[in-house]
């Protein structure tokens, strides 16, 4: 599929990974989490938005017993920086007690969010608790997290597509995308 269309005046899309090479690597993902998880069930724990395309291509890849629950985290707006502040909702309703816990992220950037969730999620009793993520970003300030499972290491660029967003579009682009702005059509502040 090709984006024509699909992009603002002054946003430009260049393809970073595919929808094929995407599809591979979620499927070799989905043969480690069955080695390592054989004979339990495990729960994947999504961060919306971003996460909930991966969650169900993930989810319908493995071959193991496996529940779904949704939780979401806000650090964006519209910007295309973190701002190091996370916002949870729905965790509260949550019962971990228990259970083989994978938490599904689209992308770690500074890892502020994931090691915040992490935090937070561990307190809350789960049997076991790893992180997936599609996408790591290459980035110099990041904080430390540990990373059980990681689709690609991607160039510190915005990405879109993919469930991945930029005030809330492309999300539905089939393959991940570089979104870069026109010198005129920058957002504010950068
Ligand atoms: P962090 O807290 O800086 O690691 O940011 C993590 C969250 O920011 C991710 O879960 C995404 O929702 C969002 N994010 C970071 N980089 C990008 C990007 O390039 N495109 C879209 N969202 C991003
Ligand atoms: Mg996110």
């Amino acid at each position: 599929m090709g984006t024509i269309g699909l992009s603002a005046p002054g946003e430009r899309l260049d393809l970073l990974i595919s929808e094929a090479r995407l599809r591979r690597r979620v499927r070799e993902l989905a043969r480690r989490i069955e080695r390592d998880y054989a004979g339990r069930s495990v729960t994947l724990l999504v961060v919306l938005k971003g996460a909930a395309i991966f969650a169900a291509d993930l989810l319908r890849e493995l071959a193991l017993p496996a529940t779904i629950e949704f939780i979401g985290a806000s650090s964006y707006g519209a910007e295309t920086r973190s701002s190091g502040r996370v916002a949870l909702r729905g965790l509260g309703r949550i019962d971990l007690r228990g259970r083989d816990v994978i938490l599904l992220e689209d992308i770690v950037d500074s890892g502020l969010t994931a090691r915040k969730l992490m935090n937070r999620l561990r307190r809350r009793g789960p049997v076991n608790l790893a992180l997936c993520t599609l996408l790591r970003k290459r980035v110099a300030n990041g904080v430390p997290v540990t990373i059980a499972y990681q689709g690609f290491e991607i160039p510190d660029r915005f990405v879109v597509g993919y469930g991945m967003d930029y005030a809330e579009r492309y999300r539905n682009l089939r393959g991940v995308y570089i979104l870069s702005f026109g010198c005129d059509a920058r957002p504010a502040g950068h």
